[in-house]
């Protein structure tokens, strides 16, 4: 075990500290926008719209300029085609984010692959030329990024393997970014799938949260200057027996208090298949449950931001208005979740009772 290493120069450690700070601002949380092309598809075909770039774009435009966007939404992740995509004005969207105060991020994992001698398990690429893209990324404005790993629940698995390279490559990963002064957001996503009750998820992800944080640590990486994405701890999607909301946050916060060290600003949950209005529910019971909270606890939602959205907006431009309506309702119950103030019920989705689940979630 080498103890000899360098902690980051001050002036850098000062920088993702205070970039990580303003992610997690009071009120606020991330749109998860970095679906990648090919990821569109399922999300266009529901309204028979083709994916092509064009129609990402203006998908994209109606997100980016939803009046008050920036009251609830501190930080985007975007793709690298929407980073470089430009709206009607000609100002590309990076652009556009950050001249209304919101901080840039980008999706830098170039998604899942299977690990071979696993139990039919994955682990994430995109680390070869990490180094130079975050460089480049960090000149272009992007102050943030994303890397998503993914763990299954089954009778074997999730697998040490699995979790040792997961882990791990989030660790460098996280550790590249942050040479290049960007804040990692570190998303060790244990999946929803599965008949597992919520002791079990709870178990899962507690062990590969400390894993987690090991492989940090073994990688100097400097926690201030770091936020997780995890999944709530909920039972599987097939479980029968289900949680309350309270019982949820409960387990949730701590599994955290057990793994996560408060040298870590904040934690971002993903919606990982949950309904908007479930996913709103449960992060305003995890900022009202009694534990202590050494972070801040926000979201990072892709699908339970932006399900309403898309169903509003069905591909037709007179649905615009109505479509970014619904954007701003989303980041309304959200904002207030996170301080915990949400009245459940109080903002209803456009569909409320339409599942957001997929087996196998891609990116
Ligand atoms: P969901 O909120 O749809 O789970 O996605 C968030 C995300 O960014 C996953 O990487």
């Amino acid at each position: 075990m080498n103890t000899n290493f360098h902690y980051l120069p001050c002036a850098l450690q000062d920088e993702l500290r205070r970039i990580a700070n303003a992610i997690v601002a009071p009120g606020k949380g991330i749109l998860a926008a970095d679906e990648s092309p090919g990821s569109m598809d399922k999300k266009f075909l529901l309204h028979s719209l083709p994916n092509t770039e064009e129609n990402r774009r203006i998908y994209r435009q109606l997100l980016f300029t939803t009046e008050h966007l920036e009251d609830h939404i501190s930080g985007v992740i975007l793709h690298n085609e929407t980073l470089y995509q430009k709206a009607d004005n000609g100002k590309t969207f990076g652009d556009l984010l950050r001249q209304r105060g919101i901080i840039v991020g980008i999706k830098v994992d170039k998604g899942i692959v299977p690990l071979p001698g696993s139990l039919d398990e994955g682990t994430t690429e995109g680390l070869d030329d990490l180094y130079y893209r975050c460089g480049k990324y960090k000149r272009d404005g992007c102050d943030f990024a994303k890397w998503r790993c993914v763990l299954k629940i089954g009778k074997h698995v999730p697998s040490y393997q699995a979790i040792l390279d997961n882990t791990n490559v989030l660790a460098r990963y996280a550790s590249i970014c942050q040479s290049q002064g960007i804040v990692p957001i570190v998303e060790p996503e244990v999946l929803v799938d599965g008949e597992h009750d919520i002791i079990r998820a709870q178990k899962v992800t507690e062990t590969v949260l400390a894993a987690q944080y090991k492989a940090l640590h073994d990688h100097h990486v400097y926690l201030e200057g770091t936020l997780l994405k995890p999944n709530m701890i909920t039972p599987g999607q097939k479980c029968p027996r289900r949680n309350s909301p309270e019982e949820v946050a409960y387990i949730t916060v701590q599994g955290c208090l057990r793994t996560v060290p408060a040298a870590v600003p904040g934690i971002v949950f993903l919606s990982g298949g949950q309904s908007e209005e479930e996913a709103t529910v449960h992060l305003n019971a995890i900022n009202n449950i009694n534990l202590r909270q050494p972070w801040e606890l926000s979201f990072s939602y892709g699908r339970a931001l932006q399900a309403s959205v898309l169903d509003a907006w069905a591909g037709k431009r007179e649905n615009i208005p109505l479509a970014q309506g619904e954007l701003q309702k989303r980041c309304k119950a959200n904002g207030l979740a996170r301080d915990g103030k949400y009245v459940p019920g109080s903002i209803p989705a456009f569909k409320p009772d339409k599942s957001l689940y997929v087996e196998d979630h891609k990116y």
